[in-house]
């Protein structure tokens, strides 16, 4: 068949081929863990569900604007503005179904051909394929294992420069669990005013964050604010992934033309999940918490458990629900040594090269996943390495 030429850089997500894998050995009879899917394994929390339920029932099912409801916009803008440290008003923010689209829909409308982008390579493997289907060119800066994973500094530095349009962060970030120290993003902020351009923030872990430590995103910074998507959701804090929520933080203009695309293709979020989320930011926080607290714990669990494999390094990530440990000693393509696991192991994870060619030497390893289930693929993983060598 032929298709138009911008879509043919696309392929699938590593994350959902290796849960087909999985799937296939299940449906011969064996058990498997999971550790490559990026979801909590928590039900929403139980008042939020609610919410969207008795939305349904009062008929709230209706279309509403396509930049969102009012309600919710406000009580974003309050939310951002106290959690950030940065005001924002309702105009300046942009509900729609996933925080994807706010990844995308931004740069759709800023990004042009000739312009380049930096984003984080290991990353989330959207920014790639958002940054060519607007026609950018993507330009992959590296992460510094050393420094937790925060983006390489240095690189960035060299690699940007006046045809710059964006730079996209994730932090806490995603494969990694990597957190950007504060003067690492004084650095870019630094950047992107001296070459002026944008930065999109994707800070859709910034609620998972560990070790008493506190979430700094870069729009806080002095001058950051009016150069700075801000995007996060409800997916990971809330444990909304199948209700399709995030919202976006940007300037006003910006924010009428991401509208504009939003009017044009999904019309507007669904109305009572906008209800839900309104519950979501104004109900009670415990829950965030409670289960944040439980994510570190397996985190400990997680890196102590792969330090004890030889051949297997791990650093221990600030935030997140992904360790990624560095295989590079077991002499393997971790593409192949994923099958391995999946196959000899009964565990799924991920090769780091799911997230772009500077994965390589690493897995993704999710632990969003009972702590009885994380003890237990450390095992099978430890024993089928052992028969490995
Ligand atoms: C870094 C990152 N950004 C964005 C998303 C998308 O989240 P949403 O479910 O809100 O579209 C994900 C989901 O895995 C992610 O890991």
């Amino acid at each position: 068949m032929l298709f138009a030429e911008r879509t043919g850089h696309l392929r699938e997500e590593g994350a959902y081929v290796v849960f087909g894998k999985a799937q296939q050995l299940e449906r011969q009879g064996r058990d498997i863990i999971h550790l490559e899917i990026g979801q909590p394994d928590f039900a929403t929390f139980s008042n939020v569900a609610a919410a969207g339920i008795c939305a349904i029932k009062n008929g709230k099912t209706r279309y509403t604007l396509p930049a969102g409801l009012l309600e919710l916009r406000q009580t974003v803008a309050e939310t951002v503005g106290s959690s950030r440290g940065t005001a924002a008003e309702p105009e300046e923010v942009i509900i729609a179904p996933g925080s994807k689209l706010l990844l995308f829909f931004p740069t759709l409308a800023l990004v042009g051909p000739g312009d380049e982008v930096l984003y984080p390579n290991p990353g989330f493997p959207t920014y790639e394929a958002m940054i060519r289907l607007a026609g950018g060119k993507p330009v992959p800066v590296p992460l510094c294992e050393e420094k937790g994973f925060s983006l390489d500094i240095e690189a960035a530095g060299q690699l940007v420069s006046d045809r710059t349009r964006l730079i996209i962060l994730n932090s806490p970030g995603n494969p990694t669990g990597g957190v950007m120290p504060v003067s690492d993003l004084e650095h870019i902020a630094a950047l992107a005013r001296k070459h002026d351009c944008w930065v999109l923030s994707d800070e859709i872990y910034s609620r998972l964050v560990y070790d008493g430590s506190t979430f700094t995103s870069i729009a806080s910074l002095p001058g950051m604010k009016s150069r700075t998507i801000l995007v996060d959701g409800f997916s990971k804090t809330y444990a909304m992934t199948g209700w399709r929520l995030g919202y976006g933080v940007m300037p006003k203009e910006l924010a009428g033309r991401v509208s504009l695309l939003l009017t044009h293709s999904v019309g507007c979020t669904a109305s009572f999940t906008q209800y839900a989320g309104i519950e979501a930011l104004c109900g009670p926080q415990d829950q965030v918490e409670r289960v944040r607290q439980e994510y570190q714990k397996r985190r400990d669990a997680v890196v102590s458990g792969l330090q004890e494999i030889p051949g297997i390094s791990c650093q221990t990530p600030g935030g997140a629900f992904y360790a990624f440990p560095n295989v590079t000693a077991l002499g393997k393509p971790v593409e192949e040594l994923a099958d391995y696991l999946l196959e000899e192991a009964g565990v799924a994870v991920l090769p780091g090269t799911a997230f772009g060619s500077l994965g390589e030497g690493y897995l993704r390893i999710s632990y969003a996943n009972s702590l009885s289930n994380i003890q237990q693929a450390l095992e099978q993983i430890r024993q089928a390495l052992g028969r490995l060598s």
